[in-house]
């Protein structure tokens, strides 16, 4: 099928990238030039395990093109639109770029083609878009289709993802973009992957409250942490033990520095924007509360640092390990692990930090750290080791070995990820989260 994707950031390429690599012939716009020709040239805009090889794949077959001009979108029957949705400053969403693309894409709309939404945006919005389209071009039909990508595993979960939600009218209409989406998914669909088909409304909800629930379970996790750490508990025990529970599960109930990246932190915030303007803020209230609890982990790692250090960082030199908000990603958008290091810095401490691909993009960010080109160099004569992202590189790290280079041997482990007993017989103070 032909397809156009509408934004080429992380959703946008991995999407492009992916549908080329189901068989569908494919066309992506950015107004970025710079982006276009960096992808143009098969190079991933930023690092996600799988991309460089689908996008090359594709690249070859011929089955895409990436261009900024939106004119050549024309003839696609499915348009995908893929664009940001960044937080404004009063915590809701901006649609600014969601609204360009449309209006954009809207003048290049033929009748009996679809636009499908992907961005993540404050229920309603789908609706409003749809009166837009059908009235700019009648028999065009916008539609929503969340995306639930992870970064790290963003290709799998776009070619097979754990569920299809299609968000769509009722009537002719909304068959008719049943049928196109199921067209463009085949190759799932075939591996009986659930598809639901729903209202736009709640496509739009289904999004925001996956994100809203994740979040919960974190920070419920790490509340438990904090309760745990004044008793002298073990939260990971804990978690092991109420997750056998099939109702609760063990997944996402790991306790540490809390939720960042590009999707929770500002999912939750507009969520509750949007529950306020539609009046019923006292629905959402609690995510408030989820997120003060996500950013007071940062604090207490602050805290606990200065505390391994006799009280004050100052002219003590701490290895920061791990900046990414999560492992196998360079991104470090609201990255926990990147505001510790900050932190720290800006109390005085000197900071060494590596990260084994977030580097260049901390750098944009924080140009004042010290980044160290490996784990063994942010090692060498360190008063203090923090753990912050947990990359298999750092959990595979020879106690012993590390032993041999830090000045003092003291590790906070902000991700408990590493093998409590190995550091505490190497001789480390071991400091984990909530245990
Ligand atoms: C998230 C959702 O998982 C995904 O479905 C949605 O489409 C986009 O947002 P992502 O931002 O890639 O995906 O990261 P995710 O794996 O969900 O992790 C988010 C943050 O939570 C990370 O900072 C991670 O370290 C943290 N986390 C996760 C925990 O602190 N504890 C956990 O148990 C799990």
């Amino acid at each position: 099928m032909r397809i156009s994707v509408i934004g080429c950031g992380y959703l946008g390429a991995v999407h492009a990238a992916s549908m080329a690599k189901l068989g569908h012939d494919v066309v992506a716009v950015d107004v970025d030039p710079g982006k276009i020709e960096r992808l143009a040239a098969g190079e991933a805009p930023f690092f996600e395990p799988g991309l460089p090889e689908i996008l090359t794949e594709a690249l070859a077959s011929g089955r895409i093109r990436f261009t900024t001009d939106m004119a050549e979108v024309a003839g696609a029957r499915v348009h995908f639109v893929a664009v940001g949705t960044p937080q404004g400053p009063s915590g809701a969403a901006d649609l600014t770029y969601v609204d360009a693309a449309v209006a954009s894409l809207t003048e290049h709309l033929s009748p009996g083609e679809f636009v499908v939404g992907k961005s993540t945006v404050p229920v309603g919005t789908a609706a409003r878009l749809a009166e837009d389209v059908s009235r700019a071009v009648p028999g065009a039909t916008l539609v929503w289709n969340p995306e639930f990508l992870r970064e790290g595993f963003a290709v799998q979960d776009t070619i097979a993802p754990d569920r299809l939600v299609y968000g769509v009218p009722s009537g002719p209409e909304g068959e008719a973009a049943v049928a196109a989406l199921d067209e463009v998914y085949a190759v799932a669909l075939a591996e009986d992957t659930p598809r639901l088909v729903v209202d736009l409304a709640t496509a739009e909800l289904v999004k925001v409250s996956a994100n809203a629930f994740l979040a919960t379970k974190i920070s419920f996790i790490n509340a438990m942490a904090e309760i745990a750490e004044v008793v002298g508990a073990d939260v990971t025990a804990l978690a092991d033990a109420i997750g056998h529970d099939a109702r609760i599960g063990r997944k996402f109930l790991n306790a540490g520095l809390g939720f960042g990246g590009g999707c929770l932190p500002k999912d939750i915030r507009a969520f509750q924007a949007r529950a306020t303007e539609l009046g019923v803020g006292e629905s959402l209230a609690f995510l408030a509360d989820i997120d003060a609890i996500n950013l007071r982990r940062r604090a207490h790692v602050v805290d606990l640092a200065a505390q391994a250090l006799g009280g004050d960082v100052r002219g003590k030199r701490v290895a920061v390990l791990g900046l990414a908000f999560k492992p196998n990603s360079d991104d470090v958008r609201d990255s926990p692990s990147l505001d510790i290091a900050a932190r720290l810095l800006e109390q005085g401490a000197e900071v060494a930090a590596y990260d084994p691909e977030a580097i260049p993009t901390a750098r944009r960010v924080h140009p004042e750290l010290d980044y160290v080109d490996s784990a063994e160099a942010a090692l060498t004569g360190a008063d203090l080791v923090l753990v912050l992202t947990e990359w298999n590189e750092f959990r595979a790290l020879d106690a012993a070995t590390v032993a041999g280079l830090v000045a003092s041997p003291v590790v906070i482990d902000g991700r408990n990820c590493l093998d409590r007993d190995a550091w505490r017989a190497a001789g480390f103070a071991y400091h984990g989260m909530g245990r």
